[in-house]
């Protein structure tokens, strides 16, 4: 049986993984700060929603969500309602009865009515390290587990953002989230240049499963709305 696949209308990406992301798996966009994993992350919910009518919730832990949009604005994603978006004061409030105290389970419950509500297929959390500083872990394997094993059995596609330090290393802050994850995708600067020197972007799959990827890492830039990887063959022309 074929694979559902969600495409991240990164220009250029989607042919290099089988046409997208598996439909109903949990991803990591890790990167350091400012590598633009939310501008990614939201621009997969926002082209998603505009091209192929599929819905999707952004849940934002951190920045508020004016500050993001407006962050969205400026890149051209301005078309009001395309992505519903939710912060911590929203859950926080529909919450509130419940006695549970851990977020992760908290979290997992509003998601679940969310998804009653209204069929959301697509999901962001921005970021895990925000979720993870709301409560006290203490199996720290098992709650990540079922946490990612509760957004997939939900029925979401999800893209769960990981904060990297700037020495890079683990994709996830307890290091146990990049093998419970079904996919990694990697956001990179890289110093080039001598006196003058400049930051570029790139982007790495660094996995995916179920999926005959290419591991190249690629320039990555944002051109009007939209990301656009370059290719080999692109910088060959
Ligand atoms: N047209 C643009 N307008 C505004 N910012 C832009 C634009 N093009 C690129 N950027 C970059 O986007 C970056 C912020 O993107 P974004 O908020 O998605 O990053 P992030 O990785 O989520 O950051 P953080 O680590 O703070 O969460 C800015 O630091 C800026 O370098
Ligand atoms: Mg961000």
């Amino acid at each position: 049986m074929g694979i559902q696949r969600v495409r991240t209308f990164v220009h250029g990406l989607d042919e290099k993984m089988e046409g997208g992301i598996p439909k109903g798996s949990v991803n990591l966009i890790c990167g350091t700060a400012g590598t633009m994993k939310s501008s990614l992350a939201y621009s997969i919910l926002y082209h998603n929603a505009l091209s192929a009518g599929i819905p999707g919730l952004y849940v934002t832990l951190e920045q508020d969500p004016r500050s993001l949009l407006i962050h969205m604005e400026k890149l051209n994603m301005a078309k009001e309602g395309a992505v519903d978006i939710v912060s911590f004061n929203d859950i926080k409030e529909k919450v509130k009865e419940r006695r549970v105290e851990n977020w992760i389970q908290k979290l997992s419950g509003f998601l679940k009515e969310m998804k009653d509500e209204k069929k959301y297929e697509l999901l962001v959390i921005d970021s895990l390290n925000a979720l993870y500083s709301l409560t006290t872990i203490k199996d720290v394997r098992a709650e990540i587990y079922f946490f990612f094993k509760s957004l997939s059995d939900l029925g979401f596609t999800s893209f769960l953002i990981s904060e990297m330090p700037p020495e890079g290393g683990r994709y996830g802050e307890y290091g146990v989230e990049e093998f419970l994850s079904d996919g990694i995708i990697h956001l990179l600067f890289q110093r080039r240049g001598g006196i003058l020197t400049s930051l570029e972007r790139y982007i790495g799959i660094v996995k995916m499963r179920a999926t005959n990827h290419d591991t190249h890492y690629f320039p990555l830039l944002y051109q009007n709305d939209r990301f656009t990887i370059y290719t080999k063959e692109d910088l060959e022309l």
